[in-house]
This record gives C-alpha cells, structure tokens and sequence, in this order.
C-alpha cells in the first residue's frame, strides 16, 4: 500500500524548499521503506536545487538520511525491520569498478544517484495530485519522512548510534574524511593543507589530527570557519583573501611546498593556488565542484620536474559500510568532535537551517523528521 509522508520540494530550479504532502510507493525487489529521522544538508543538495547540476523538478533531494528501516523488499538481506541505518550513495555491486573494490566510481554512478528515477523508469514518490517526483536521489531522497531506499545505500549500525551526528556519514562525513584517509593516504608527520574548511573540510582537518600530520593548514574567507578548524586540530590557518597563500604555505612548510593538499571550495582560482602550494612529488586532490565544466589552468612544466600530482576523489574513495565502524569506533573514543560542527533543526524550521548553511552561521544543518 502507497504511504503517505512529507517531503521538502523543490517545484523549480532556483526556486524554494516547500514542506508538502507526498505519496511514496510500494517498495519493490532490492528495496527497503526507511522511517527517516534525521538528515543533513550537503553543498551538493543546494547545488542542484539551484540548478547547477543536470537535474528535474519537481524534485526531491536529500542524501544524508539516517533513520529506521520499517520494510525489506525481497532479496534484500544487509537489514530488517527495526534496524537503525544510514544512508549513502548506491551503486550496481557487479560493474569492473564495484568488483574491484572501487565503488564510489561504479559505472552507473550517474544514472543510480542522480538520474531522479529507479532503473526501471519509474520514480517512488509522487505528489498527491499523482505528478511524478525526481526522487530515487543518491538512491535515497532523504528531505521526506519515509523515504524507498536502494539496497545498496543501507549501512546498518548499532541501535545507540546518534542519528544527528551521523547522518552526514553517507556523504560529507565520508567524502572530507575518505580523502584524507584513502585518497591521500596522510600519514603521521606529514603536512597538510585543506582549502575550503566548511562542512567536507572541517571534516577533513579532524582525520589529519586522527592522522597525526604534523602541519595541518586551513584556507579560507571566513573567519569564524578558520578559528574552528583550529579548535579542531589545525595548525595553522590562512585567509585567503589576504596575502600569497602559497608563499604563506611555503614558509610554514619550511620546504618548497606542501606533502598534500585538498580543495573543497570549489573554486577555480583556489585549486590552481592549492596546486601552486605543492613542494616537490606533492599530491593535491579536489573534492569541491562549483558547477560542473569548470576549468583550472596548470603550470605543466612544473607539474612534470616537481613530480606533483592532481587527482579528483568521489566521496573520498569511501566504502560506507567500512567508514561506519571506524568512525563510530573514533567518536566512542572521545576523537570526533562531531558535536562541534553539528546543528539539528525540526525539520518545520528548515528554512532557518537552509538560511543558516547559506550564510555560513551553521557548518553541518540536520534536519529532523
Ligand atoms: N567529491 C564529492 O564526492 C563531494 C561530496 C560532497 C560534496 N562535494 C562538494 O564539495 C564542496 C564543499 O561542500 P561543503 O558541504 O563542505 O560546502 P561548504 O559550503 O560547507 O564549504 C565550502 C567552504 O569553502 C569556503 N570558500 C569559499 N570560497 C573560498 C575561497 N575563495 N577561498 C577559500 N575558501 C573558500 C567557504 O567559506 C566554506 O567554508 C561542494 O562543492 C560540494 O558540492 C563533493
Ligand atoms: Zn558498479
Ligand atoms: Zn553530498
């Protein structure tokens, strides 16, 4: 039998958030119904509902859900009725890319998370009038009570779990953390620069502490984000907007650049900074992305006698359900400050929340339901 839920709705590009009536489907084979209780706001949400990513209305986004499951389709086995799950991104398990152990770049990335539909066309919630909704997000679309989740987005965790602190793990958490975990692989003594200490950065800084990378230095505009990101663990921090960054990034170093460094700004101009800060065989990595075709120009010369290297990194080459446990593991240890960068909001007060995230009084918004 179809539910009845609420759901934020975007009814046009560029256009606001609305709180409305939705019908969410029958679950289908693969499939689990997930009560939701929490969500996070990602960059990424904002950025689709703007308009700068390749998608319809009208739609639902959220991929940040955390909540209960309520239902299992057949063959599903990784849940059941009553488990607590969070939510991430899906993918198709069988592709050269999920089969060797690369799943944040499975093959059908594109079409499982942001086509807005299932694989079979149809899409899970509609509004009430029967117009259908571009739902199925990251497998998800969690800005909804219930939500019809793909098997593959499920990552189960112990019933004690604090559902506003981790429903980020299924993308921000996992994406700033990964990056530095997996993609730079930073180890203990290494220097470090994070470009963009918003919610992925933020996130990124307390992994290099995790890490123990003896410079870790934080780039941005906004003060207040600069001061958290050293209560968080960095060493030092830079405004961008004054002076040479990479000159600044240089004499901390003492070298003639960084070991690694990540972007999460998105900005064109900062990447090719973050790339300039690189000392010799450094590694950069971005994350952020404005609006997709953005471009960045490249010293190649010095690229190639420096041996540096740029790389892209997709949910920071993370695999949710191993990131899980680890992370639940550091936070009962007293080592993830996810408190610091957390603020929840009834989801009636979304609006203040989206306000928030906008104006940068708020890090990581959580909505819940
Ligand atoms: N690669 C992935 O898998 C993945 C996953 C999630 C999000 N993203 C993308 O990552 C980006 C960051 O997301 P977020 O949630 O952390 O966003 P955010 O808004 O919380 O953080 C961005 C930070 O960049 C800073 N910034 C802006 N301009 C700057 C400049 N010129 N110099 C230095 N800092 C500057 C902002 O002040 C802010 O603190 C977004 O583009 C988002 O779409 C990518
Ligand atoms: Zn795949
Ligand atoms: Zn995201």
């Amino acid at each position: 039998m179809p539910q009845n839920g609420r759901a934020l709705i975007v009814k046009e590009l560029g256009g606001p958030f609305t709180l409305e009536d939705v019908i969410v489907d029958d679950i289908q084979s693969g499939e689990a119904l997930v009560r939701i209780e929490a969500s996070g706001i990602c960059r990424t949400d904002l950025h689709c509902a703007a308009g700068h990513r390749p998608v319809q209305t009208p739609a639902v986004f959220g991929h940040e859900g955390a909540g209960t499951v309520l239902q299992v389709g057949k063959n599903v086995t990784a849940v059941q009725p009553g488990d607590k799950v969070l939510l991430s991104y899906s993918i198709c398990r069988v592709c050269k890319q999920c089969s060797s152990g690369n799943r944040a770049y499975c093959e059908k990335i594109l079409a499982l998370n942001f086509s807005g539909k299932r694989e079979d066309g149809s899409s899970p919630m509609t509004l009430p009038d029967g117009q259908a909704l571009f739902s199925n997000f990251f497998g998800q679309s969690s800005f909804s009570s219930l939500a019809v989740v793909n098997e593959t987005s499920l990552v189960k965790v112990p019933s004690d779990t604090p559902l506003d602190l981790f429903a980020s793990l299924g993308c921000s958490m996992e994406t700033g953390i990964g990056a530095i975990f997996n993609t730079l692989d930073i180890q203990q003594g290494s220097t470090v620069a994070v470009f963009g200490v918003g919610s992925l950065g933020l996130y990124a800084i307390m992994a290099c502490k995790l890490r123990q990378a003896r410079e870790i230095i934080a780039v941005d505009i906004q003060p207040s984000r600069l001061e958290l990101a050293k209560e968080l663990g960095a060493t030092a921090a830079i405004n961008s907007s004054e002076g040479d960054v990479a000159e600044q990034i240089r004499t901390i170093c003492g070298t003639n650049g960084v070991e690694r460094a990540l972007d999460c700004s998105g900005v064109a101009r900062i990447i090719e900074t973050m790339i300039d800060s690189l000392g010799t065989r450094g590694k950069a990595c971005s994350v952020g992305s404005n609006a997709p075709g953005t471009r960045i120009s490249i010293d190649v010369h010095k690229h190639f006698v420096r041996g540096t290297q740029y790389v892209g990194s997709h949910q920071g080459d993370s695999d949710p359900q191993k990131m899980a446990p680890l992370l639940l593991k550091e936070h009962s240890l007293g080592k993830l400050p996810l408190h610091k960068v957390t603020k929840t909001y009834g989801v009636d007060d979304f609006q203040r929340a989206l306000d928030d995230v906008e104006s940068g009084k708020t890090v990581k918004a959580v909505l819940t339901w």
